[in-house]
């Protein structure tokens, strides 16, 4: 079949060149977009007397048949078609006739794309939203569950100070929020309509871009023509937002990667979350936190694909653009599986606040804690901080930790020390003194999870 723009060429297009120049074998995922956007285009054609009504009523009829054939899978996708835009309108004119040809009045490919690439992205990021709630969700169940559970914090991956695990997956909690919060962010400029704008400089018809704005559901339309079509920062704010989701997931992983070993023992994943090996029979292997944190690789690839592309392109479609397709679906898919496993994995999760709690009991998470204590004693923080270092590399040495050194010794080191060291040391006190606002004391720990319930309810 002769191509739509054939009108200027004497011979046809080399084979290779179709190959290489089509985009319909990924930009089919956007017929929905695109034919949603012809829809609204031609009943504004028509309402501005541009098209006849019956000739707009044609043209609705078969698109929606094209749709459903779409739908149906029953369409052969061609390089030759070049893309999503010309098979839909191949299949169109193949149904009713010449006059789907008047479709494309007024309107040109390239503020077609970026308005299907708009309709596209505004769907994900209101469901990449809903997504971090789901999360967000799994996260605070397990924090309500585990308010009182201890296990030690870390700086370094050396143990710090003891902390309620409810507290360390609020954080995650904190970061999945301000994710959604950019995303919606991002929102506002996904919500614009480029159609209109023409190949680059506007149309002779005369159109209504506020018409088609308004039944498309955009809250408003580029106000610059050449903006309109050149503009992928839209996708780039959503690559963006999916790349440091990406960041937060991949380290919630790794956490879960370690915590999950024989070492740590921490947590427990579900069987229906993890993978066995093939040669040895005992291994259950944390296969989807490691995917997870592997495929925020991609993430960033893609990121950085796409500000290359833009980077440098002179005004105003250029076919470069084209390229701002693949990465963008492939973060959708990856981005959105790991969200859609990340939360059923972490609801299931069996948490093993023995073994977290073991690891505190043997450690000297509690040391900040006896120097804190001279300080009240009148020393001077740098002083006791000297004292203590001392202590614990004494206990080093032989072998105990804090709380098993006598009361005798204690005050060898500090005459101040008295009696009540003991009550200080112990893991819940160590906890529970860090009642500051955000801090991990349980009473605050529960209200951060009220705060977080609310935020979560107001989304
Ligand atoms: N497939 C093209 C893309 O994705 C559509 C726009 C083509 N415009 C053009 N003037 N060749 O960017």
């Amino acid at each position: 079949m002769s191509k739509l723009w054939g009108g200027r060429f004497t011979k046809a297009t080399d084979a290779l060149v179709e190959e290489y120049t089509a985009s319909i074998f990924f930009d089919k995922e956007l017929y929905e977009e695109d034919i949603q956007g012809s829809i609204a285009h031609v009943t504004m054609l028509g309402k501005q007397g541009i098209l006849p009504a019956e000739d707009v009523q044609t043209i609705i009829g078969g698109l929606g048949r094209v749709l459903e054939k779409l739908r149906r899978g029953e369409v052969e996708f061609k390089a030759s078609e070049e893309d999503i835009h010309m098979t839909v309108e191949k299949h169109l004119i193949a149904d009713i006739g010449p006059v789907g040809g008047k479709l494309h009045t007024g309107r040109s490919r390239n503020d077609q794309v970026a308005t299907d690439m708009h309709l596209y992205l505004r769907k994900r990021v209101v469901e990449f939203v809903e997504l971090l709630g789901a999360l967000q969700e799994a996260l605070i169940a397990q924090a309500k569950a585990n308010v009182e559970t201890i296990l030690p914090g870390y700086t370094h991956l050396q143990r710090a100070q003891p902390i309620s695990f409810g507290h360390h997956l609020l954080a995650y909690v904190a970061m999945f929020g301000r994710d959604a919060e950019r995303l919606m962010d991002s929102y506002k400029r996904v919500d614009m309509l480029p159609l209109g704008a023409g190949a680059l400089a506007g149309t002779t018809f005369p159109i209504d871009r506020h018409f088609v704005a308004e039944q498309l559901g955009f809250s408003r339309v580029y106000d610059n023509s050449l903006d309109a079509v050149s503009d992928r920062d839209f996708i780039v704010e959503f690559l963006s937002a999916a790349s440091l989701l990406m960041t937060h997931m991949s380290r919630l992983c790794e956490e879960l990667v370690l915590w999950s070993s024989t070492e740590f023992g921490f947590v427990e994943l579900d069987d229906a979350f993890c993978t066995g090996s093939s040669i040895m029979p005992q291994k259950k292997n944390p296969d989807v936190a490691e995917l997870v944190r592997g495929k925020t690789g991609r993430v960033y690839g893609n990121l950085v694909g796409l500000l290359t592309v833009l980077k440098s392109l002179p005004l105003a479609y250029n076919k470069d653009m084209q390229e701002d397709k693949e990465g963008m679906f492939d973060t959708v898919k990856h981005v959105g599986g790991a969200l859609r496993l990340m939360a059923p994995m972490i609801a299931t999760m069996q948490v093993r606040a023995d073994r977290m709690r073991g690891a505190v009991d043997r450690d000297f998470s509690n040391a900040t804690d006896i120097a804190d204590y001279l300080v009240n004693k009148g020393i001077p923080f740098r002083q006791a901080h000297e004292i203590i270092g001392k202590l614990v590399l004494h206990c080093i040495e032989r072998g105990i930790v804090l709380l098993e050194l006598s009361l005798e010794e204690y005050k060898t080191f500090a005459p101040e020390f008295e009696g009540d060291i003991y009550d200080v040391l112990q893991p819940e006190h160590v906890v529970n003194a860090r009642a500051v606002y955000g801090g991990t004391a349980f009473p605050q720990v529960r209200e951060a999870i009220a705060r977080a319930e609310a935020s979560l309810a107001a989304t």
